[in-house]
C-alpha cells in the first residue's frame, strides 16, 4: 500500500487556512480599524454639519466594538502570545494610518465613503467567504456584525460626502477627488486585506497630498444653528433662572443639544490617548463619543419635534473654547467635571418632566443619568491611570479645579453683544413654546 493511501482524507475547503493564518489577518484588521477610530475621533470637532458630528461617533464604536473583538479573537488562536504588531501587515496598515491626515473635511469623509468603509466592507466578506464557520465560528460570529455596521455606515457616508460636495468649492472638491484617487491607487498597489498578504510599494502616493493632522481648537460648526458662545442666558446671567415648566423642559433640551461640546471633547481625548494609553481606553472612549452624540441627538430630537428649526436653537462653544491650547489632559477633566457634577439633578429633572407628564424629557434624562454614571466610572479610570503613568501631571482635584478656573475666566469674557444675542434667541424660543402651548390648549 502506497504512502498517500495510508490515512483517512483530510483534504476539505475548510481546512484550507490554518490557525495562524487566519489570526495574521484578523491582526491586520484591528489594526486597520483603529487607525480609522483614531482618525475619525481626531476629525470629529473640525467637521461642521451636525448629523456627521452626530454619526461619526456611532461609526467608531461600531468600530471599536470589532476592532475590540478581532484583537481578543488574536490572542485566543495564538495563546499564550499577547504580542500584537504592525509586522509584515505595515504597508496596508500604513495606508489607514493616511486617513487622519486627509486634506480637509471633505476629503475625509470622502475617504471614509469611497476607499477605506468599502475595503473593509470587501475584506470582511472575502473573509466570511472562506472563513470555517466549524472551527472560527466565534469570528463569523462577530465579522457579520461587521460587515451589517459597516453596510449602514456606508449608506450614512454616502450622503453625507454628496452633502459635502455640494457645498464644497471647485477647489475643495479637486483636492478631495485627488486623494480618494491616489488612496485608491495606493491600495491597488499594496494588495487586499486577504489572507495573502500586502506587498511593499514604498511611500503612499497620498504622501505628497496629506496635510499633518492638527487637532481643531476652534470647532467647526454647522451654520444652519443660532452659533453662540454661551447657549443659554444663565450660563452669563445668574439672575436669569434655570426654571421650572416650558423652562426646564427647553432649558434641558437646549443643554441636550449642545453636548456637541462633549462629542467633540470625547473625539479628542480619544485621538490624544489612544497611543498612550492601553486598548481599553480607546474602547471606553469610542463609548463616551458615542454616548455624548445620543445625548446631543436627544435635545435636538425633542427640540425639533416641539417645531424648532435649527436657526432658532443655540449652539454654543463656551466649555470647548475654555481648553483652547490646553494639553488633552484638561480636556478629559472637562469631559468627567461638567458632564458628571449635575448627575444628581438628572433624577430630580426626571421627577419634574414626569409630573409635567413629558414623558420623552423623562425618558431622556432617565437613560442620560444612566451613561453618566459609567463617564463618571471612565473619568476616575483613566485620569488615575495618566496620572500613575506620568507623575508629574496634577491630581484629579487640581484638574477639575484648573477646568473650573478656565470656564470662569471665559464667562468673564462675556460681552454685552454675548448677552443680548442669547438673550434674543432664549425669548424667541420662550415666546415660540408659549404659542404653541396656546395652540394646543
Ligand atoms: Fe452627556
Ligand atoms: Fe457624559
Amino acid at each position: 500500500m502506497s504512502e498517500v493511501n495510508a490515512y483517512l482524507p483530510g483534504q476539505r475547503d475548510r481546512a484550507r487556512y490554518m490557525r495562524l493564518d487566519v489570526a495574521r489577518v484578523l491582526k491586520r484588521f484591528h489594526f486597520c480599524e483603529r487607525a480609522l477610530i483614531i482618525a475619525q475621533a481626531g476629525w470629529i470637532a473640525g467637521i461642521a454639519p451636525l448629523e456627521i458630528k452626530i454619526t461619526l461617533p456611532r461609526h467608531l464604536w461600531e468600530d471599536a466594538l470589532t476592532a475590540g473583538e478581532l484583537r481578543n479573537r488574536v490572542f485566543e488562536l495564538r495563546y499564550p502570545s499577547r504580542l500584537l504588531e504592525p509586522g509584515d501587515d505595515s504597508p496596508v496598515i500604513a495606508l489607514f494610518d493616511e486617513a487622519i491626515q486627509a486634506p480637509g473635511a471633505l476629503a475625509f469623509v470622502l475617504a471614509l465613503a469611497r476607499v477605506y468603509k468599502p475595503v473593509l466592507l470587501e475584506a470582511y466578506r472575502a473573509y466570511l467567504d472562506i472563513a470555517d464557520v466549524i472551527a472560527d465560528g466565534p469570528t463569523v460570529r462577530f465579522l457579520r456584525a461587521a460587515v451589517e455596521d459597516k453596510e449602514h455606515q456606508l449608506h450614512d457616508l454616502a450622503g453625507f460626502a454628496t452633502e459635502l460636495l455640494k457645498a464644497a468649492s471647485a477647489d475643495e472638491q479637486a483636492t478631495a477627488y485627488d486623494w480618494v484617487t491616489a488612496l485608491q491607487q495606493s491600495f491597488d498597489r499594496v494588495g487586499s486585506l486577504g489572507i495573502e498578504g500586502p506587498h511593499d510599494a514604498g511611500e503612499p502616493l497620498t504622501a505628497p497630498l496629506h496635510q499633518p493632522f492638527q487637532f481643531a481648537e476652534v470647532p467647526a460648526r454647522d451654520p444652519r444653528f443660532s452659533l453662540c458662545r454661551f447657549y443659554w442666558p444663565n450660563v452669563i446671567d445668574p439672575n436669569f433662572a434655570y426654571g421650572e415648566g416650558i423652562l426646564l423642559q427647553l432649558r434641558s433640551a437646549v443643554s441636550h443639544v449642545n453636548e456637541v461640546w462633549a462629542i467633540e471633547t470625547g473625539g479628542a481625548i480619544l485621538n490624544a490617548f489612544a497611543n498612550v494609553l492601553d486598548w481599553e481606553f480607546t474602547l471606553d472612549a469610542a463609548r463616551w463619543t458615542y454616548d455624548e452624540a445620543r445625548h446631543t441627538l436627544m435635545g435636538y430630537e425633542r427640540l425639533t419635534g416641539w417645531g424648532f428649526t435649527p436657526d432658532e436653537i443655540p449652539l454654543g462653544t463656551y466649555i470647548f473654547d475654555s481648553a483652547r491650547g490646553e494639553p488633552a489632559i484638561i480636556r478629559m477633566g472637562m469631559l468627567h467635571y461638567f458632564e458628571t457634577k449635575n448627575i444628581g439633578k438628572k433624577t430630580d429633572r426626571a421627577e419634574a418632566f414626569a409630573s409635567y407628564h413629558d414623558d420623552v424629557s423623562q425618558h431622556d434624562m432617565e437613560f442620560d443619568w444612566a451613561d453618566e454614571t459609567i463617564h463618571a466610572h471612565y473619568g476616575a479610570k483613566w485620569l488615575k491611570v495618566l496620572q500613575q503613568k506620568f507623575p508629574d501631571l496634577p491630581d484629579s482635584d487640581a484638574i477639575h479645579e484648573r477646568c473650573d478656573a478656565l470656564v470662569n475666566a471665559l464667562i468673564e469674557t462675556a460681552t454685552d453683544e454675548d448677552r443680548r444675542q442669547i438673550y434674543a434667541i432664549a425669548e424667541k424660543m420662550i415666546a415660540k413654546a408659549q404659542r404653541t402651548l396656546e395652540a394646543v390648549s
